[in-house]
């Protein structure tokens, strides 16, 4: 019998990642592609030595608590590791490992997308036309706001953050960030820093979201926060819903604070808050951000490359826990 690690893949992956997978271990693939019940879950896991997963799968310390001895790693395809309890992985003595970098681009792609979407009302306009209630034109005929050399607040400068700068500045915007660290000025690339959230949101004409969620970042878009921004601010989150406060943001987009925003990402995805699809002053998308045939199997690369280090005892590039 073969002493290839056995991998429970929790999705179904890219035919390029499938293939190294089959290449180099024993999987269990999900080829239905169907969210698996954690008991499924646990019943796959049965004798594995690790699980690639996706944001999807809700790693709790309940789970994790149940995961059979066997498993050493978890490998997640994605950057964001909210949906594991790493302090749970951790005092097991689980390693997790997550897809940084690769997903860059494709992510500060995205959020150039919400923010021209959001900002010239891509989606009330694309659902005029296909409701066939297109009838004319006129000068005030779905005006928006131009992106052009306004002024950008980034939330969070790790690598999509820089991305996302750089992209702005294509447009002649003006960037501004605040991240926990001050990055170095080859970093900062002419972004203008501010110590404090509350500081840089009166700049922010456009602002976005780039941090990752953790129990200091929840609802960090409050109520307080929002009522900082310029009037007709646009607001885009291309990270995670947890840090936006729904309550508080639809109540700016409805009251006319927040011209308008640009989502990406929600809490309790699939099933958000029902509000923003009544509003004509969002953009929505389905978390798409890393949606990129290349980011895709890059992602699965880089996930692949950290369980190869696992298995071969080295230290995976990528260990958040
Ligand atoms: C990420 O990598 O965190 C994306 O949101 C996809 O899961």
């Amino acid at each position: 019998m073969s002493d290839k690690p056995v991998i429970v893949v929790s999705r179904k992956v890219p035919p390029a990642v499938a293939a190294r997978l089959s290449r180099d271990y024993r999987p269990r693939f999900n080829d239905e592609d169907r969210l698996l019940p954690s008991e499924e879950l646990l019943a796959r896991a049965k004798g594995a030595d690790g699980l690639l997963i996706c944001h999807t799968e809700r790693m709790t310390a309940a789970l994790i608590g149940r995961l059979p001895g066997t498993i050493r790693v978890i490998a997640s395809y994605s950057v964001g590791v909210d949906h594991v309890d790493l302090a749970a992985a951790k005092a097991r003595g689980l390693i997790v490992t997550n897809t940084p970098e690769v997903l860059n681009d494709a992510t500060a792609e995205l959020t150039m997308l919400l923010m021209l979407g959001a900002a010239r009302r891509a989606s009330e306009g694309e659902r005029l036309i296909r409701a066939d209630e297109w009838s004319s034109w006129s000068l005030s005929f779905m005006v928006g706001a131009e992106v052009t050399g306004k002024r950008l607040g980034i939330v969070g400068m790790g690598g999509v953050g820089r991305v996302t700068a750089r992209r702005a500045m294509g447009f002649d915007m003006e960037v501004h960030y605040h991240n926990r660290n001050r990055l170095d000025a080859a970093l900062e690339a002419g972004a203008i820093y501010h110590e404090s959230i509350e500081e840089m949101l009166p700049h922010a004409q456009f602002l976005a979201l780039h941090c990752p969620a953790t129990p200091e970042t929840e609802g960090l878009l409050n109520a307080e926060r929002i009522a900082l921004l310029p009037d007709g601010a646009i607001v885009v989150n291309a990270a995670r819903g947890a840090v936006v406060d729904d309550e508080a943001l639809i109540a700016a987009l409805k009251s006319g604070k927040l011209a308008a925003a640009g989502l990406d990402v929600f809490n309790n995805e699939p099933d958000i808050d029902p509000a923003y699809r009544e509003l004509e002053n969002v953009f929505l998308l389905p978390h798409v951000g890393t949606a990129t045939r290349e980011t895709r199997d890059a992602m699965g690369f880089r996930a692949l490359d950290n369980l190869d280090a696992v298995f071969a005892g080295r230290e995976p590039r990528d260990r958040v826990a």
